[in-house]
């Protein structure tokens, strides 16, 4: 099987087996790694995909399908407690856009992904790990 272990962190590898996908680890795309890879040099400053791990930002795993705003144990601003939004695949690349543009007064402050295939190998990743 070709499959770069180098793309994946640890705590991934905990969690894949945690899914049970130890015994037959599915064979990562492209698209994946390179969402891995993006995930790793835009977001890990501030976010894990470890359920429950908080950093700067709340934890992200699993938040396809969830509503904005959901981890308990995070202090979101105000403005994106009020927004209203579910995460879909096209309020995620909205977000990862420009999240001063989508969420004023929001706190996250990164500047934004302009590249569209880059935002959607990161959307296939965070994907992943919501299924
Ligand atoms: C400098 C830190 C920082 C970086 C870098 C960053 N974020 Fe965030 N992110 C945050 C913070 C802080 C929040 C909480 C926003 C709020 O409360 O307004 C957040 C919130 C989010 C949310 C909403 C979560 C929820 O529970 O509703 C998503 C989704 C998200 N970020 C995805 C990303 C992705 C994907 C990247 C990489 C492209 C990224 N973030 C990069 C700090 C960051």
């Amino acid at each position: 099987m070709k499959f770069k272990s180098s793309y994946l962190l640890p705590c991934q590898m905990a969690l894949m087996v945690a899914m049970g996908a130890g015994s037959a680890l599915p064979v990562w795309s492209a698209d994946l790694k390179l969402g891995a890879k993006l995930f790793t040099s835009e977001c890990s400053e501030c976010h894990t995909m470890k359920e429950g791990k908080n950093k700067k930002g709340p934890s992200i795993y699993g938040v396809l399908g969830r509503k904005a705003a959901t981890i308990s144990d995070y202090d979101y601003s105000s403005a994106i407690r009020s927004s209203n939004i579910v995460w879909s695949e096209a309020k995620l690349d909205e977000y990862i856009t420009s999240p001063a543009k989508m969420v004023p007064g929001g706190k996250m402050k990164y500047e934004g992904l302009r590249d569209a295939a880059k935002r959607d190998d990161l959307i296939k990743y965070l994907k992943f790990f919501s299924e």
